[in-house]
C-alpha cells in the first residue's frame, strides 16, 4: 500500500476486552476468558518483538550516512520509517490504548505521512538514527506496560476487541520493513543482506512450464468479520457469486516473461491499455525492473548481488500495466481480486472460506514463503503444503500478485479506526495485489489481506498469474 497507516476492526474478538477490564478477583468461570486473553496478549507481544527483531536488522547493518540518504525519490529515508514506525506507536498504544500523553507528541508533525510526500522528506527535520532507536525503544517499552494494563476510561474498546490495537501496531511495522526492504533493493552499493535460498519446487510441473486449475460456478464468503486482526479493508464478510474460471496453478515465472519480451511485446500496442502504453514508451520500458541484458541472456541486481535471472522463479517488479499486456499477450486476463480469494480460500467439501489456502492453521515455513526468511521468491511449484483447494501454489508469500480490480471498499464497509488507512484510496485508481510476498510477515498476511498501489509501480515485491473465464462450464 502507498503508505502504510493502519486502520481496522469493528467485529469478532476473542471476548478479551470484557476479561481485562474485570481485573483481579475472577471466578472459576472465568478461566476460558481469561486463557484466551493471556493467548491473545502473548500473540500481540511476540508480533510486536518479531517486528522489533526486523525493523533493527534492516537498519543496524547501514552506517547514518546510508540510514540518512535518500536512495530513491519513491522512498523515504530509512531514518524516517524508523522513527515513523515508533510515532505511530506512540499515537496508538501509548496514546489511544493508554490514555496518557505519549512519549513525544511533538513529533506527530514530521513523521506524518500525509503531510510530507516520500520525495520530500529528507528535507524533515528527523531525528537522527541514533536518537530515532532510542525513542523507539522508549516508546516500546512504555506499550508493553499498557499490553498488560486494563482499558483507560473512554478509550474506544473496539480497539481492544482481540487486542486489536496491538495487532494493528505490529502489522504496520511490518508493512514498513517490507517497504525499508524495498528500498535496500532499490539502494546502490554492496550487499548487506543475506538468507539462505528458498525451497525447490516440489510439483511435478517443471521449468516454465505449469497448468491452469479449475474452479467451478459459485458463491463463496469474501472478506471476514471475524479475524480479530483484520483491517477494516477486509470487511466485512459478504457473499460474492464468482462465475467459473481457470487460474494459473502458479505465478508467472520469469522464463515466461522473457518469451513475452523477445516476442516484441514491449513494442506491440495491442496488448497495453491506453495509460500502460503512453507509461511504457515514455518511460522506455523493455523488462522488468533490476533486469539488463547481458549478451544473450538477462541478469539482474538483487540486494547488492548481479546474478542470471532465474527462469523458473516467478517473475516481480512489474507493474500492473506490464502484468496485464502479459495476460493479454497469452490470450488470457488477470484474475479479479474476487477470484483470486476465491481461489485461495473456498472449500468446495465445506463451503467455508478458510483463513488461508491450506486451512486456518498459521503459516509456517513449510506452507509459504513469508517473512523475510529468504531474500527471493521460490521457484515455481514449491509449497506443496501450502495448495489451495483447487491446487493453485504460492498464493500467499513469494511475490504480491496484480488483480484486475480497483481497490474500493466491500458492501457495508466502515472506516476503522480512521478513514486515512484505507477509505481515502478508494476509487482513486489503484489496484488491489493480494498474497504478499517473501518480503511480508505472517501478521500482516492472510487470505483476506489486501493491499493497493498504483498501476505504475515496480518497486514494490509484486508479479502476478493469469486466468480465463470457463464460459459458465463447471
Ligand atoms: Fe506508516
Amino acid at each position: 500500500m502507498p503508505e502504510h497507516t493502519p486502520a481496522a476492526a469493528t467485529t469478532g474478538g476473542t471476548g478479551y476486552t470484557e476479561a481485562r477490564r474485570r481485573g483481579t478477583g475472577r471466578t472459576g468461570t472465568d478461566t476460558a476468558a481469561d486463557a484466551a486473553a493471556h493467548d491473545s496478549r502473548e500473540r500481540a507481544r511476540a508480533a510486536l518483538e518479531r517486528a522489533r527483531r526486523r525493523t533493527a536488522a534492516l537498519t543496524d547493518c547501514l552506517d547514518e550516512g546510508e540510514l540518512t540518504a535518500q536512495h530513491s525519490k519513491l522512498m523515504s529515508p530509512l531514518a524516517w520509517d524508523l522513527a515513523h514506525i515508533g510515532n505511530q506507536e506512540d499515537i496508538w498504544l501509548v496514546r489511544a490504548a493508554g490514555g496518557s500523553d505519549g512519549v513525544r507528541p511533538d513529533l506527530d508533525t514530521v513523521y506524518d505521512a500525509f503531510q510530507t510526500p516520500r520525495a520530500d522528506r529528507p528535507g524533515l527535520p528527523m531525528l537522527s538514527p541514533e536518537a530515532a532507536r532510542e525513542y523507539i525503544a522508549r516508546v516500546r517499552d512504555r506499550a508493553l506496560e499498557v499490553l498488560g494494563s486494563p482499558a483507560p476510561d473512554g478509550a474506544d474498546p473496539a480497539l481492544f476487541e482481540g487486542d486489536f490495537v496491538f495487532g494493528m501496531v505490529a502489522q504496520h511495522e511490518q508493512q514498513h520493513d517490507e517497504t525499508m526492504l524495498a528500498t535496500h533493493q532499490l539502494r546502490r552499493g554492496p550487499a548487506v543482506l543475506d538468507a539462505p535460498d528458498p525451497p525447490a519446487p516440489t510439483s511435478r510441473a517443471t521449468d516454465e512450464r505449469h497448468g491452469e486449475v479449475h474452479v467451478p460456478a459459485g458463491p463463496f464468503t469474501m472478506g471476514t468479520s471475524d479475524e480479530p486482526w483484520a483491517l477494516d479493508n477486509e470487511r466485512p464478510a459478504h457473499t460474492v457469486d464468482v462465475a467459473a474460471f481457470d487460474l494459473d496453478e502458479v505465478p508467472v515465472t520469469n522464463g515466461a516473461f522473457m518469451r513475452f519480451i523477445e516476442d516484441g511485446g514491449y513494442r506491440d500496442e495491442r496488448w497495453w491499455h491506453p495509460d500502460g502504453w503512453a507509461y511504457v514508451r515514455k518511460a522506455e520500458l523493455g523488462a522488468p525492473l533490476f533486469w539488463r541484458r547481458d549478451g544473450g541472456s538477462w541478469t539482474r541486481r538483487r540486494f547488492g548481488y548481479v546474478e542470471r535471472v532465474p527462469p523458473n522463479e516467478p517473475v516481480m517488479h512489474v507493474c500492473w500495466y506490464e502484468a496485464d499486456a502479459f495476460a493479454r499477450w497469452s490470450g488470457r486476463r488477470l484474475p479479479t481480486e474476487a477470484e483470486w480469494e476465491k481461489a485461495a480460500r473456498h472449500d468446495p467439501e465445506t463451503g467455508e472460506s478458510r483463513r488461508f489456502p491450506w486451512g486456518d492453521g498459521e503459516p509456517d515455513e513449510g506452507r509459504a514463503n513469508l517473512g523475510q526468511r529468504h531474500l527471493r521468491p521460490a521457484p515455481a511449484g514449491a509449497y506443496h503444503a501450502g495448495a489451495a483447494p483447487c491446487g493453485a501454489r504460492q498464493l500467499i508469500g513469494d511475490v504480491w500478485e496484480w488483480t484486475a480490480s480497483e481497490f474500493t471498499g466491500y458492501p457495508g464497509f466502515t472506516a476503522f479506526p480512521y478513514r486515512e488507512y484505507s477509505e481515502v484510496f478508494f476509487d482513486s485508481g489503484y489496484k488491489v495485489l493480494r498474497g504478499g510476498s517473501f518480503g511480508t510477515d505472517e501478521v500482516a498476511c492472510r487470505g483476506t489481506f489486501r493491499n493497493w498501489d498504483l498501476p505504475v509501480r515496480r518497486q514494490i515485491f509484486a508479479g502476478f498469474r493469469t486466468a480465463r473465464s470457463s464460459g459458465g462450464a463447471d
